[in-house]
């Protein structure tokens, strides 16, 4: 096994560890057992390196991985104690949003690991090659949201902040999807505040990134507004969509390939197919485009993903968060995305066993669409009650793990 497939094991033990000392033997054997290895082939030894010196390279790669937490800040050596490790944090003492350097596993699965902590505080300790990160970072609304938002004179230096570490670690090729608001105006004014298009110059003057696509996303079930400047003053029209950025470290190389989104023909184009496809000539644009007879008459993988995603609020993950969040008695997260946008852009910009992250995971659906697909994820959330309601969406996947200082809700 490889070292990020024991990772999700590796964290899982320490989570399920309440903070207490875990030895290596003792870690070894918790790793062995999630990952369903066998006596023989954790003590297995083979010739490593030039001198051909005999190693046992499973514990080898679990230590790998607990040198990658360590670095990651989220366990700590035991003073004085050679080899005996535990958890950097102990949840139990504190809840809520995460303080500064806090860090705690909150839940992993096979493929992936939730953190609760702040996002500037882990990005910058990982090493390992990125393929994408799909985000939605809080942006700079008039009324913030009960999580904080970064007020707009902040904003493109906190995203930065958070992205740079990201960046780097970035595959060739690699994405960053951004998933923004277009809704934010100047104070007491109704005209737009362009803070989306200075985050867009930062990120490529300060971090190299070129603008692949802007993608709207189109909700067409967003409640009407804003209030004061489309219905009460009528001179703005009503919101209907947001906006997601597609950008990369290297467009050249880039990781996408869009037979993977590939979307199911209409039935009008079914029966253009059957019939063999257009009968007429046409041309259009001055010569730019040409019809002839048998145009769109071959079969093809189905209908090109147009760069508009046209989608509603609604999504059964957030149902199941909600009613999962109300039993657990916590709080619900008041801006989460339908999973399906996260779900897009994993599809994609990746493949199977590929790593995608999120710094500002709220309920995890970035986690939750890269699980369902195969590849592996890291999240980080700094209000712990977004991530306890999120693990209700997690608790069928494989290798399920909830901290024990989480089993009894957030507050
Ligand atoms: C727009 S919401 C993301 C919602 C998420 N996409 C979902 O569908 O649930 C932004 C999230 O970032 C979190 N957040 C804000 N600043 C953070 C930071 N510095 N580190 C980690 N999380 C942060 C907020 O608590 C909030 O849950």
């Amino acid at each position: 096994m490889n070292q990020m497939e024991l990772f999700p094991y590796v964290a899982a033990a320490y989570a399920e560890s309440r903070g207490d000392a875990l030895s290596n033997g003792d870690l070894y054997e918790q790793v062995a057992v999630r990952a369903g290895l066998s006596k023989a082939t954790l003590d297995a030894k083979v010739p490593i390196g030039q001198a051909q010196a005999m190693h046992r390279p499973v514990p080898r790669t679990i230590r790998w991985v607990q040198q990658t937490l360590k670095r990651m800040g989220v366990i700590e050596r035991v003073a004085d104690e050679k080899g005996v490790w535990r958890l950097a944090e102990d949840a139990r003492a504190k809840l809520k949003r995460v303080e500064t350097g806090a860090k705690l596993l909150a839940f992993s699965t096979d493929l992936g690991v939730a953190i609760w902590a702040r996002a500037q505080d882990i990005f910058p300790h990982l090493d390992e090659p990125i393929a994408l990160c799909v985000t939605s970072p809080p942006y700079p609304l008039r009324q913030p949201r009960a999580y904080g938002n970064p007020t707009e004179a902040q904003f493109v230096d906190f995203l930065c902040e958070v992205l740079e570490p990201i960046v780097r670690n970035l595959a060739p090729g690699g994405s960053i999807v951004l998933n923004i608001g277009n809704d934010v105006f100047l104070e007491r004014s109704p005209a737009l505040s362009m803070y989306a298009e200075r985050m867009l110059l930062a990120l490529h003057d300060r971090l190299g990134l070129s603008l692949m696509n802007r993608i709207p996303w189109v909700n067409l079930s967003k409640p009407p507004g804003p209030t004061l400047w489309a219905c009460v003053k009528r001179v703005q029209l009503a919101s209907a969509h947001e906006l997601v950025y597609w950008l990369t470290n290297d467009p050249a190389r880039v990781r996408a390939d869009n037979r993977r989104v590939m979307e199911a023909h209409t039935a009008r184009h079914m029966e253009l197919l059957a019939r063999g496809g257009e009968s007429r000539s046409a041309v259009y644009g001055d010569g730019a485009y040409r019809i002839r007879p048998g145009s769109f008459g071959q079969k093809t993988l189905g209908r090109l993903p147009r760069n508009v995603l046209i989608k509603g609020h609604a999504c059964a993950d957030t149902r199941a968060y909600r009613q999962y969040a109300a039993q657990q008695g916590l709080l619900p997260h008041g801006a989460t995305q339908p999973t399906s946008i996260p779900d897009f852009f994993v599809r994609f910009l990746t493949e199977p066993g590929d790593l995608v992250v999120d710094p500002f995971g709220g309920t995890a659906r970035t986690g939750l669409a890269a699980e369902r697909l195969g590849r592996r994820w890291i999240i980080s959330e700094w209000i712990l009650e977004y991530l306890r309601g999120a693990a209700g969406l997690f608790q069928s996947a494989a290798g399920f793990s909830l901290n024990p200082a989480l089993q009894h809700g957030g507050r």
